[in-house]
């Protein structure tokens, strides 16, 4: 069966909020990469290529429907944080919202009875619990550290080898 056009579209949507996350975190990466936090900047860059995989999994997924992708533009991220702690929070809230997204995706699956979507969708649910797990481990880290700077330069550290 075909996407529907307003699955297409949400779909589509969800498409250029993986790019933009994509480039959220490369712009958090250079921020770290910046300020000398090399490891941090390795774990953000990484980040920003998996969700440059969820976007193309979903690109993939409308073709296999015979439906239609069509690239909208990507907003300009941010490039400065106070901080870490700040960086981290941010990741946190930026995956509280794309979980928030993905769940709405999966209410219009339901109410169009679009069980194939559905079950692509289930990918995406488990992952974002993955994805809220780490940032937030992460930020419970950068927390504890504090302003211990050898804390720091060990996470530091353990983070450049994702
Ligand atoms: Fe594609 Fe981090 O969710």
């Amino acid at each position: 069966m075909k996407l529907s056009e307003r699955m297409e579209k949400a779909l589509n949507d969800q498409v250029k909020k993986e790019f933009y996350s994509a480039y959220l975190y490369l712009s958090m990466s250079a921020y770290c990469e910046s300020l000398g936090y090399s490891g941090f900047a390795n774990w953000l860059k990484k980040q920003a290529q998996e969700e440059m995989e969820h976007a193309m999994k979903l690109y993939d997924y409308i073709f296999e429907r015979r439906g239609r992708v069509i690239l909208e533009a990507i907003d300009k991220p941010p490039s400065d944080w106070k901080d870490l702690v700040d960086v981290f929070e941010n990741v946190l809230k930026h995956e509280e919202g794309v979980t928030d997204s993905i769940y709405k995706l999966m209410e219009l699956a339901k109410e169009e009875r679009d069980y194939a979507t559905e079950s692509m969708l289930k990918w995406f649910v488990d992952e974002q619990v993955e994805e809220e797990a780490s940032a937030d481990e992460i930020l419970q880290k950068l927390k504890m550290v504090g302003e211990n700077k050898n804390a720091l330069f060990s996470l530091d550290r353990a983070l450049s080898q994702r």
